[in-house]
């Protein structure tokens, strides 16, 4: 999919203004501070409903404004054009609109406007702690399967509602006899869903590597090995997955040693009140030639990889929904070296229409495929140059 063009008003230092975009490549460049990100950052805000650089709302109003306003026209999978409108006032309220109606879920978003963001931060992915990891296997199983974003949703609030109790136990607030047997029966629900949630990573793990690891060599031009190999802390789930069960009714069965297992820590849960086993605590190890890339990689290496792996997702995404998401590609290049940042640029172009932003035009110079349309900023102005 594409965005086709854009109207802005009232948004951080970007001048009100529209613009048409290439469906291929689209550069922003501009020194620092100068409206670079922002400008992304209102291209891509429609996608996931909130800031990508997790702002407040009303922070993205500009500093003298009282309002926000976004237009873009976007051309669908099909070719299918669609317009995506939102609004944010002072006041906080906000507004979605999807071909003109009032969309009042956020649930209803997504996957409508799909968008990969990739920025120096998202070297996180592999360099980071595991939450990183479990978001981008959760994010990228819950695109392709709605019964995963499902009970990842309800193993969220199921573990909320644990965690309070266990605190209580703890402080001696919870009737002691009562709070446990409800206890009990959170882990049941915990275990039903953490079983959807596990089988669910170990899939997406699957899907990814082979397409991560294509990316990764096609950037490097070598030939290496990138493995992601998924970590489940439950004993239960390890035991599980080593004897590989692909059979029906394999979740169920999987959902009772779970749930077996959290039950036997349950007494030292009370003691310390905090839950202490299940998928909240699970990994995913990016390993090149069996180097575990979190521990040993450099700079570089780690900025790679995270690239590949998130290339990947769109790779995933692309075979089983058929969708090919925006590309934003922001500030990225600054610690690759020429040919990896030049080969980057040709395998994205080839598949994605891709928003770049650079503060060194010298990053892409001559370089870009296709009629790359360019802009250069300054103070939230920007001004065409091809
Ligand atoms: N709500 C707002 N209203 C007006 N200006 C804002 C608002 N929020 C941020 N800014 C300004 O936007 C500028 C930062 O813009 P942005 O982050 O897009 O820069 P950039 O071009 O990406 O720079 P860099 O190359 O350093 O990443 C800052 O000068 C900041 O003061
Ligand atoms: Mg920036």
């Amino acid at each position: 999919m594409h965005i086709l063009a854009a109207s802005l008003s009232g948004f951080r230092n970007l001048h009100d203004d529209a613009f048409e975009f290439s469906p291929r490549v689209n550069l922003v460049l501009g020194r620092n501070g100068e409206g670079k990100t922002n400008f992304l950052e209102a291209l891509n805000y429609f996608a996931l409903g909130r800031s990508h650089r997790g702002s407040r709302n009303e922070d993205l109003i500009g500093f003298h404004a009282d309002a926000l306003h976004v237009h873009l026209d976007v051309a669908g999978e099909d070719g299918a054009p669609f317009t995506c409108d939102y609004g944010i006032d002072r006041g906080g309220d906000r507004r979605f609109r999807l071909d003109g109606e009032l969309v009042t879920r956020r649930s209803d978003l997504v996957g409508k406007l799909v968008t990969v963001f990739f920025n120096p931060e998202s070297s996180q992915l592999v360099r980071g702690g595991p939450q990183f990891r479990r978001q981008y296997l959760d994010q990228g199983q819950a695109e392709i399967d709605p019964e995963y974003l499902r009970d990842l949703g309800s193993f969220q609030r199921a573990l909320k509602q644990k965690a309070a109790l266990l605190r209580d136990l703890r402080r001696g607030i919870a009737d002691g006899r009562e709070t446990r047997r409800e206890v009990k029966a959170w882990n049941r629900e915990l275990a039903r869903c953490a079983a959807t949630v596990c089988l669910g990573r170990r899939e997406q793990a699957g899907l990814l590597e082979p397409f991560a690891q294509l990316s990764h060599n096609n950037m490097l031009d070598k030939d290496l090995k990138l493995e992601m190999i998924y970590r489940p802390r439950l004993e239960s789930v390890r035991g599980f997955l080593a004897s590989q069960p692909e059979i029906p009714g394999a979740k169920n069965d999987l959902a009772e040693e779970i749930c077996r297992e959290i039950d036997y820590i349950t007494e030292l849960e009370i003691k310390r009140g905090r839950p202490l086993a299940g998928p909240q605590f699970d990994d995913l190890e990016v390993r090149l030639d069996g180097v575990d890339l979190r521990g040993f990689g450099s700079q570089g290496e780690t900025r790679t990889a995270a690239i590949a792996l998130i290339l990947a997702r769109s790779d995933v995404l692309f075979q089983k929904r058929r969708i090919r998401p925006v590309l934003f590609l922001d500030d990225i290049f600054s610690e690759l070296d020429r040919d990896r940042s030049h080969r980057l640029q040709d395998m994205a172009s080839r598949e994605h229409q891709l928003f770049i932003a650079t503060a060194r035009s010298d990053d892409v110079a001559g370089r870009l495929p296709g009629d790359p349309r360019t802009w250069s900023v300054e103070s939230g102005r920007l001004r065409r140059q091809s």
